[in-house]
């Protein structure tokens, strides 16, 4: 007796049904990326699929459901996209968020202006990594550049450790207040995303991140800025006069992350950046002179 298939398309629909019951907001996408890496093909590949058999059907809609529970979609899928590159994400580390691509596509094009501008490659830090993300990015599309990144996290910098392993770059386990004291004074590119939602927003953040994504990658303090200020004296110490730094804020602190560094008058140049959407996203700032 030959076993049931079933085709794609229905498989699909009855799965986008059950995403969106579950409130997930991109019930058609995350239901084709979860049966494409059910099948061992791409999303853009699976036009070709005629049909699903019923042990990847059964797979597939169990993975179906833990999406539905709002498990992140990149925890499903073990990989999360960046930039053009991948990591490895699952429980202990943050899932790197598309937004976070414009910070990062910042440090590499400072990264790149830096060697035009002196004719020496750069010394690039970046604080507090999670999975190293945005460390892996810059040492892939500038190879030249020194890359060092730091995790307070144990769990995190495993992650970390695994997502940088080959890349040569400097991964360190500590606290940003006190890391990198061999390199006071001498770097030239900051990056840092740090925790930035107050305390008291933690109803309003979804369900993938409150549950899934480690408090200590989220939350900072009252007004969500204690990392901010702790990163805006990390910074002054590390870099060189006229070095850079850019720094991922929430977008209702567009004037608020950038003041942290307005206000101690030792940063010129500052300025917030928006992303896609028109949100307040990002600040940078250069050390004066
Ligand atoms: C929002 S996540 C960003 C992770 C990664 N850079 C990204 O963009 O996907 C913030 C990270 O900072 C780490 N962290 C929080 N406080 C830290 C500190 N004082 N020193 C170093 N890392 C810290 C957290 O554990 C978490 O991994």
């Amino acid at each position: 007796m030959s076993e049931r298939v079933f085709a794609p398309r229905e498989v699909l629909r009855e799965a986008e049904a059950v995403l969106a019951a579950g409130g997930v907001g991109s019930p058609a996408f995350d239901a084709a990326e979860l049966l494409a890496h059910v099948l061992g093909t791409t999303r853009p590949q699976l036009s070709t699929v005629a049909e699903v058999g019923p042990g990847d059907r059964a797979a597939f809609e169990a993975l179906v459901a833990r999406r539905a529970a709002r498990e992140p979609l990149q925890h499903l899928l073990g990989t999360a996209w960046f930039r053009y590159t991948t990591v490895a994400v699952g429980p202990g580390v943050f899932v790197p968020r598309p937004e976070t691509e414009l910070l990062a596509g910042w440090a590499v094009e400072q990264a790149k202006g830096w060697r035009d501008m002196t004719g020496e490659w750069p010394v690039v830090v970046d604080l507090c990594t999670g999975s190293g993300v945005i460390a892996k990015a810059i040492a892939e599309e500038v190879p030249m550049a020194t890359v060092h990144a730091v995790e307070l996290d144990p769990a995190a910098h495993g992650w970390a450790a695994r997502n940088l392993e080959g890349t040569g770059v400097d991964l360190r386990l500590g606290d940003m207040a006190t890391a990198f004291a061999d390199l006071d004074g001498q770097v030239d590119v900051i990056s840092c995303n740090p925790p930035y939602i107050p305390l008291e927003a933690w109803e309003s953040v979804a369900p993938e991140a409150r549950d899934h994504d480690p408090d200590l990658a989220l939350y900072s303090g009252v007004d969500g800025l204690d990392a901010m200020r702790v990163l805006e004296g990390v910074a002054a110490r590390l870099l060189r006069p006229g070095g850079v730094v850019g720094a991922e804020h929430a977008d209702a602190q567009g004037d608020a992350a950038p003041a942290v560094f307005i206000g101690t008058g030792r940063w010129q140049d500052v300025r917030d950046h928006l992303d896609l959407a028109g949100r307040p996203r990002y600040l940078t700032a250069r050390l004066a002179r």
